[in-house]
């Protein structure tokens, strides 16, 4: 058992090693499972994938959780590439760990963005296998099923998302030790700092689910209404997340600085705050050194005034224009019967592109 679960004791050492030069990016190697074209990873078995040691037994005892964190990944990957697309930072991942490159370690909003993200899809695919009745350690939210009183008119039915079991292995899974993260006096440590940012992440679930309700009765009178809780669907999250991005708290790092008087004296972050120590790059300019890809070639919005706008998104370093002819089908007419006819438009749209 210990050898097979350490492998080659130099592979022991070895980790051993890059735990302690990188104490997070390891850890999180998870996330590949959002990235990877691999399909069912159930079939790879728990000991080929690249997970902690911790996550491997987790795994090992629970392999039919695996399709749901693979779909977890997934959908935050997904979901953070689709909230970033107009940034200059647009949440790029590589096909191998860590997925997310430098800013999974550089302590910058974005890596509490993706720590919180991460947190919320595990919880969000694990509730819905569990609410479509796929697993056998948990189910529909017992407490709000049939059987209430009608008060009001309407009472519990369905099926209410039970988020208390993916909510309970999001954290299980993800976060490494069951230490106390709320503030304490002299700063956080760096995976204090992803531990909050997850937690805030999983928060975000609770915060946006809502109660659906449908109405029976004759003829649509709403005489009876059935209600249930649902979680939001997952953009909404993203939409949450992104602003709690907006508005992230910078805190001290505790391994890094010697503590200051204000920072002790400063009141513990909101539960529902996502927490950085480092100020970001601005993104502009390719670094390798910081993994950073720059936005060359990005394309832009001429007109947009927000953040895909040529002189955001550029930098101020302009931008060249491309014609791209575009053809679409247009002037459909319903011929009589049965068919739709259409003619071929072609029209030609400017693109811009960062320089
Ligand atoms: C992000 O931008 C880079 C160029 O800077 C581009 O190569 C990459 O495909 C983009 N990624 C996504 C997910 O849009
Ligand atoms: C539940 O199981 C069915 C049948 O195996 C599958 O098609 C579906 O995708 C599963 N749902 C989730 C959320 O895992
Ligand atoms: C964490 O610490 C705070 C204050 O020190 C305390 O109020 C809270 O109950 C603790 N939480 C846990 C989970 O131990
Ligand atoms: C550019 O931005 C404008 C204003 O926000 C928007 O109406 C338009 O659809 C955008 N164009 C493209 C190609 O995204």
């Amino acid at each position: 058992m210990e050898t097979r679960s350490c492998g080659v004791r130099r592979m022991c050492t070895l980790s051993l090693l890059l735990v302690s030069v990188c104490p997070l990016c390891c850890r999180s190697s998870w996330m590949w499972l959002g990235v990877t074209s691999t399909g069912v990873p159930e079939k790879q078995g728990c000991a080929n994938l690249p997970l902690s040691h911790k996550q491997r037994e987790l795994c090992r005892k629970k392999p039919f959780l695996l399709p749901s964190i693979q779909d977890g990944a997934r959908l935050a990957v997904s979901e953070c590439q689709s909230q970033f697309r107009h940034e200059r930072w647009n949440c790029s991942t590589s096909e191998r760990p860590p997925v997310f490159g430098h800013e999974l370690t550089s302590g910058t909003k974005e890596t509490a963005f993706i720590y919180g993200v991460m947190a919320a899809g595990l919880v969000h695919a694990v509730t819905r296998s569990c609410s479509q009745g796929n697993m056998t350690e948990c189910g529909c939210d017992a407490q709000l099923q049939d059987g209430g009183l009608s008060t009001d008119g309407w009472h519990w039915g369905g099926c209410s998302d039970h988020i208390q079991y993916g909510t309970w292995f999001s954290r299980r899974f993800i976060d490494n030790a069951a230490k106390n993260t709320s503030m304490t006096r002299g700063g956080y440590t760096p995976s204090m700092m992803n531990q909050h940012n997850s937690e805030v992440g999983r928060q975000a679930i609770e915060q946006t689910m809502s109660t659906d309700c449908r109405c029976h009765g004759v003829s649509g009178s709403c005489a009876v209404k059935t209600c249930w809780k649902t979680m939001a669907p997952f953009e909404r999250v993203g939409v949450y997340l992104k602003e709690r991005y907006e508005n992230s708290v910078q805190v001290s790092d505790r391994s890094r600085r010697k503590t200051r008087r204000k920072d002790q004296q400063r009141p513990p972050v909101d539960k529902q705050q996502l927490i950085f120590f480092n100020k970001s790059p601005n993104y502009c300019l390719e670094d390798r050194r910081r993994g950073v890809a720059g936005t060359r070639g990005r394309r832009c919005n001429r007109t947009s005034t927000g953040s895909d706008s040529c002189n955001l998104l550029c930098c101020g370093r302009g931008y060249n224009t491309h014609v791209v002819r575009h053809v679409q089908r247009c002037e459909c007419k319903f011929v009589w019967c049965c068919y739709v006819r259409c003619k071929r438009c072609e029209s030609m749209n400017d693109m811009h592109t960062c320089k």
